[in-house]
């Protein structure tokens, strides 16, 4: 049986949420059940057809100004094409946040994501980890450091560039995201009629 696809489409204005799109991807090869392909929004034009034959499709986008960026909401809408013909329903979504502040409305953004997926139709996968730095004995070190459900999420300094923002836990749980969303995909798949 050929691999499901997991198509990783993100946008980021300054390059820290792309460095969380490639540890998406990472965990999709890490897990070996599927094939992942990374997509810009900028370039989405020449990937709609990657984006169709996905298994799994993972939304992923700073937040700027309490919400999704405007960037990634022009590609949300362009998918309208694809929500007239119900072309996405029941592939499976899920979804990375970046921010400059520990909070910063995030939860905003992936709800537009949530909505999103939810007008095409799509199963969310959430990030299945219990909350990291929640105690006396915990570190920002931890896995899921920020403590979110509905999928990864992770915050970039200000004054830092990309090559050390968002920090490694961040990465990381956007890793774990892409690898069980991959293995999700393979049993969706194999569970199909
Ligand atoms: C126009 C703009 C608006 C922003 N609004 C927010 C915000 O509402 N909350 C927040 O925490 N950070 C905000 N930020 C910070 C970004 O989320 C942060 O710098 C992020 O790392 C940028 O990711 P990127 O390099 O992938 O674009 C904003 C940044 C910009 C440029």
């Amino acid at each position: 049986m050929t691999k499901p696809s997991v198509a990783i489409v993100y946008h980021s204005g300054y390059g820290h949420t792309k460095k969380l799109a490639e540890s998406v991807l990472e965990g999709v090869q890490e897990s070996n059940k599927a094939t992942g392909i990374l997509i810009s929004v900028d370039d989405v034009d020449s990937h709609w057809e990657d984006l169709d034959h996905a298994t799994a499709i993972i939304f992923g986008a700073p937040t700027y100004m309490g919400s999704v960026s405007a960037g990634f909401w022009i590609f949300a809408e362009k998918t309208s094409k694809r929500w007239m013909e119900m072309k996405w329903k029941d592939k499976l979504a899920a979804a990375f946040i970046n921010s400059g502040s520990q909070n910063g409305d995030k939860l905003q953004s992936l709800h537009a994501m949530f909505n999103l997926s939810q007008q095409h139709g799509m199963i969310w996968v959430g990030l299945g980890l219990m909350p990291g730095n929640n105690s006396s004995t915990a570190s920002i070190e931890d896995l899921n450091r920020l403590g979110a459900f509905g999928g990864a999420f992770a915050q970039s300094n200000a004054d830092e560039g990309p090559e050390t923002a968002p920090p490694k836990s961040d990465r990381l749980t956007a890793k774990h995201l892409g690898h069980r969303v991959a293995e999700i995909s393979a049993r969706w798949e194999a569970g199909k009629p």
